[in-house]
């Protein structure tokens, strides 16, 4: 690859590559499509996290799609999530009697899919569901229903696909875990 892959390769252990990624979109994208076959579908993306998922498992489907997007941010010291997710951009579309899918890049607690599932079965959908990627499962602590899940990861530090580290290396096309001596935090 490029000179960024270099770089990367000195801080980052590479878990899940790309092929492995395009592999459960694809699987993820055939049954949603199957699913919802007939049917008027929104994907709701989480933003940013989700963007480089929701891209992908958009151009996956068989079947007409729109997209629209919330921004949920968990209030924290930058590791740890305080609990309170705070809505910090809203659907600007009517979603009554639509049928969505909320699309985020990875489930930790489950605080935020929570959150969104909640706000979005107020507006009155046909039916609301969440597909995620990456399932970080033994840090669930909310009781939340994934129809659409990906691949389970460990309890690391993730980044790439969509996933950051101070804003950074979301565009990696695969999942990586920052190595600790590397982390300083
Ligand atoms: C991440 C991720 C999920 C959420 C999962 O977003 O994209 O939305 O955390 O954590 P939870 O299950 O514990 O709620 P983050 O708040 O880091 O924002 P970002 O997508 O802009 O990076």
């Amino acid at each position: 690859m490029t000179s960024y892959q270099i770089v990367m390769d000195d801080e980052l252990e590479i878990l899940i590559d790309a092929e492995t990624i395009e592999n459960a979109v694809a699987g993820l994208a055939e049954r949603i499509s199957r699913d919802y076959a007939g049917k008027d579908l929104v994907l709701v993306g989480v933003l940013k996290g989700a963007v480089p998922f929701l891209a992908d498992l958009a151009r996956a489907v068989t079947i007409p799609v729109e997209l629209e997007f919330v921004e949920a941010s968990s209030y924290g010291n930058g590791t740890a999530s305080s609990g309170e997710v705070r809505l910090t951009r809203d659907l600007d579309r009517d979603v009554t009697a639509r049928h969505l899918i909320i699309v985020d890049c990875i489930v930790d607690t489950g605080r935020t899919l929570k959150t969104l599932l909640e706000l979005l079965r107020k507006r009155l959908p046909a039916s609301v569901e969440a597909a995620v990627l990456l399932d970080k499962h033994v840090c669930r602590t909310e009781d939340v229903g994934i129809r659409y899940q990906g691949l389970e990861v460990p309890d690391r530090f993730l980044v790439g696909y969509g996933l950051d580290w101070a804003q950074k290396y979301r565009n990696l096309p695969y999942v990586a875990a920052v190595l600790p001596e590397k982390m300083n935090i």
